[in-house]
């Protein structure tokens, strides 16, 4: 199949296309090189036998360019940052998924189009379902948490408490049908997964969206702030620094491996069954941050405590964990660990020749974005 991804020359995209290519497939990249993750441009590790069109998916001319002769499309660029413009979020991802079908159907497109996949995120699952011990300890009486607010951050109170009663609530794994996007970013994808599935069925285009949890491997951008845990720990322990690990580390994540999503992406494209379908891509685990970075010490051998202190960033998910057995029962399950998914990126890290500069970079960005605070009182 001829195959447009958007965004292709970032991480997940590029992944993508080179397990694409190697299975026999043409592959198009549609991707404006975004400076905030592609500060250096092009990067050298795009395939040579993609084809890179240098463009914007917000512009009508340069997306009805890279759709002539395509059968699929993966839709990956995305604005993804934690910076306040807020319309970007729509502008880039909810408009430019909707251009897509847009123009898919203005061209006549919609029997040759076999497939389009977008991308969406664990996000969507906001703060994700909880239940209280002491008031359902049996029944399956869910809580879905809202945001915690800064009332209840600065005093240090992480954890989500029962309506209620006011005891601590217990998180549980979220399926997909958990709806809560509580920022802009999570609620343009949400609008994304919309677009695609309501206007895929309505247009007879098949269609799928992805929800990635966190994502980790080689390639994750050194500049991007949304790669959080894995850079900023690797970096630290690079330079002999001690990491701020955020509230108290005992929040839950959910890290899935680069290769196991590109296998989930595969399926999808493959799969009838997949079509119009919304599926979790998930790691199968669930981590504090705290176990993430003592696995990290221990694999790159080097021990330095971090620094837990109170630090906390603001319009974070305290637990997020996603089930990811309607995945499961089209048969994909994760096959890597997290173990894997450190050794690759510590051995990434070490063959970049600028550290210096990303770590420059990483702190004067995360001061500019002001999303770290500090507890005031406890
Ligand atoms: N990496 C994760 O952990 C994760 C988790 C959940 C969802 N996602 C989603 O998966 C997709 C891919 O993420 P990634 O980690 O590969 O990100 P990435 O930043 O590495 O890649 C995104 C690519 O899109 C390009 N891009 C950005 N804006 C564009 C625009 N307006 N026009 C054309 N190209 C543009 C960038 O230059 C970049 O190459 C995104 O939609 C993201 O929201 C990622």
């Amino acid at each position: 199949m001829n195959i447009l991804i958007t965004g292709g020359a970032g991480f997940i995209g590029s992944h993508t296309a080179d397990a694409l290519i190697r299975k026999g497939h043409s592959v198009r990249i549609l991707d404006n090189l975004q400076e905030t993750v592609h500060p250096k441009g092009k990067p050298g590790y795009l395939h040579p036998d993609a084809e890179f069109m240098l463009g914007d998916v917000r512009d009508r001319n340069k997306v009805k360019q890279a759709l002539a002769g395509m059968d699929a499309i993966f839709h990956f660029a995305a604005y993804q940052d934690y910076l306040p413009d807020f319309s970007t979020y729509f502008h880039v991802n909810s408009v430019s998924t909707a251009l897509l079908y847009e123009l898919i159907v203005e061209q006549g497109l919609t029997s040759k189009i076999k497939k389009v996949i977008v991308a969406a995120s664990q996000a969507v699952m906001g703060e994700g379902r909880y239940k209280c011990p002491e008031c359902y300890p049996k029944e399956k009486n869910y809580v879905y948490p809202q945001i915690r607010l800064e009332a209840q951050l600065s005093k240090g109170q992480w954890e989500h408490l029962c309506p209620k009663c006011r005891h601590p609530l217990s998180w549980l794994p979220s399926d997909e049908t958990v709806i809560n996007p509580c920022n802009p970013y999570a609620i343009s994808k949400y609008s994304q997964e919309q677009i695609s599935i309501q206007l895929g069925k309505r247009y007879g285009i098949p269609s799928v969206a992805l929800r990635y949890s966190i994502v980790q491997g080689p390639r994750q951008s050194f500049y991007n702030a949304y790669s959080g845990a894995m850079r900023i720990f690797a970096l630290n322990l690079f330079f002999d620094k001690q990491p701020i690990i955020f509230e108290d580390g005992n929040q839950i994540r959910d890290y899935v491996n680069i290769d196991d999503v590109v296998n989930a992406n595969l399926r999808v494209l493959e799969q009838p069954e997949a079509d119009y379908r919304v599926f979790n891509v998930g790691g199968g685990k669930a981590w504090t941050v705290l176990d993430f970075y003592n696995t990290m010490q221990s694999i790159v051998k080097k021990t330095i405590d971090p620094v837990i202190s109170g630090y906390y960033r603001y319009g974070d998910t305290r637990h997020i964990f996603s089930d990811t057995a309607s995945l499961a029962s089209i048969g994909w399950v994760p096959a890597r660990c997290i173990e894997d998914s450190i050794q690759s990126y510590w051995a990434y890290l070490n063959h970049q020749d600028d550290i210096d500069d990303i770590l420059d970079y990483a702190t004067k960005h995360m001061k500019h974005l002001q999303v770290i605070r500090e507890v005031k009182s406890t």
